[in-house]
Parts: structure tokens; C-alpha cells; sequence
């Protein structure tokens, strides 16, 4: 509760992008790290780098959880969906997450669309079915240059009016 006090939710900035990578590559070595084999997580950032967040971070769709003026997440909201939630993972359990969702959630619900989807990571499953979220499909996120594959788990909110 004292730590979920402390954040502050906020646009990225572009000088932020780096930051943004290496708690990316950190939540998932960690965090992922059980639910998918090690040649996946071992392949899941080989072709990006800090640059590949920039195009997001421009357009306004990255947001953090600062907490004393350190990056505790990140998360990307495009119209109807949730991108991605990243918690630094000595953080994790502690709320940020859901911090992240709800202000997410609610940027979203600004723009009137009736349903809300994510392509949940697999061991995220549980923390969005806590949320509301249901499965609907299971899948594979493809990076742009389409080296690589990283099976998904298709979820959706229905909002209620
Ligand atoms: C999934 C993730 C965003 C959750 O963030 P978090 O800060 O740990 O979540 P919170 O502390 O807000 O947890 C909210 C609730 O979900 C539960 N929860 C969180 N992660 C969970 C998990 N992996 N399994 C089961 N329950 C989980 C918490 O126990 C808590 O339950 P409670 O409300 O009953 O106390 C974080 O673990 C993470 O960054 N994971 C790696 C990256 C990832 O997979 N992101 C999703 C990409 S789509």
C-alpha cells in the first residue's frame, strides 16, 4: 500500500527508452522465465533494441509507474487494447501491476470502445483472470522483422455500460 502511495503514472519519455528496454529483458528473464522454454526466452529480445520502443514513445502509447524517479513498469495502450504491462521484477506483487492495468483501463475507457484485449504472456494469465479478463483463443506474437515467435494467450474485457 506505502509503495503504491510513492508511484506516479505518466507518459514515457523518449530519453527513457533504454530504461524501458532493460526493465523489459529483466521482467522477462524473470518473471517469464517458468512458463516458457529457455531457447524462447533466451531469443525473445534478439532483434530489438532501445530504439525499438521509440515509435511507441513518440506517439504517446508508453506510460510508466515512476517510483522516486526510477521506472517500477511500463505499460502500452493502443485503441481497444492493452500492448504490454512490464513490472521490474523485485517489484512484482506489490501492485504495480494493477496500477499500470487500472490507469491503462482507464485512458482506454476515455475512447468508448466496448472491449478491451491483450495477448497475455503465459504465466500473466492468472493476474489478468483476477481482473476480469477471460481467455478467448490462444496464439503467437510475432516481432516485426518476424524472427521471432512467442506463444500468447488471447484475452478479452467486456465492459459493462
Ligand atoms: C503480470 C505482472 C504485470 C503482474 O504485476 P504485479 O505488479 O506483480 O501484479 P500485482 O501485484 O498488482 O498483483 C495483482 C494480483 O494479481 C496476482 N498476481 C500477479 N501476478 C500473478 C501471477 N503470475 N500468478 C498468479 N497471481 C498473480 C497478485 O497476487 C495479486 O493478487 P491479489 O489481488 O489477490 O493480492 C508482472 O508479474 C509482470 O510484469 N510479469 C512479467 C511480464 C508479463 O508477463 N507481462 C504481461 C505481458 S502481457
Amino acid at each position: 500500500m506505502m509503495l503504491i502511495r510513492a508511484l506516479k503514472f505518466r507518459p514515457a519519455l523518449i530519453s527513457e527508452a533504454a530504461e524501458i528496454f532493460d526493465l523489459h529483458v529483466a521482467s522477462v528473464r524473470s518473471l517469464c522465465a517458468k512458463a516458457y522454454p529457455r531457447n524462447t526466452i533466451d531469443s525473445w529480445f534478439s532483434d530489438r533494441d532501445a530504439s525499438f520502443y521509440l515509435r511507441s514513445i513518440k506517439k504517446g502509447a508508453v506510460y510508466v509507474a515512476e517510483l522516486r524517479r526510477s521506472i517500477a513498469g511500463f505499460i502500452e495502450v493502443n485503441p481497444g487494447e492493452i500492448t504490454n504491462i512490464f513490472v521490474r521484477p523485485e517489484l512484482s506483487k506489490k501492485g504495480v501491476g494493477s496500477f499500470l492495468l487500472q490507469n491503462g483501463l482507464d485512458i482506454l475507457n476515455r475512447g468508448k470502445r466496448c472491449e478491451i484485449l491483450i495477448e497475455a504472456t503465459l504465466n500473466a494469465v492468472p493476474f489478468y483472470c483476477k481482473k476480469g479478463f477471460r481467455e478467448t483463443g490462444r496464439g503467437e506474437w510475432v516481432s516485426p522483422t518476424g524472427a521471432v515467435k512467442i506463444p500468447i494467450v488471447c484475452m478479452k474485457l467486456d465492459r459493462h455500460p
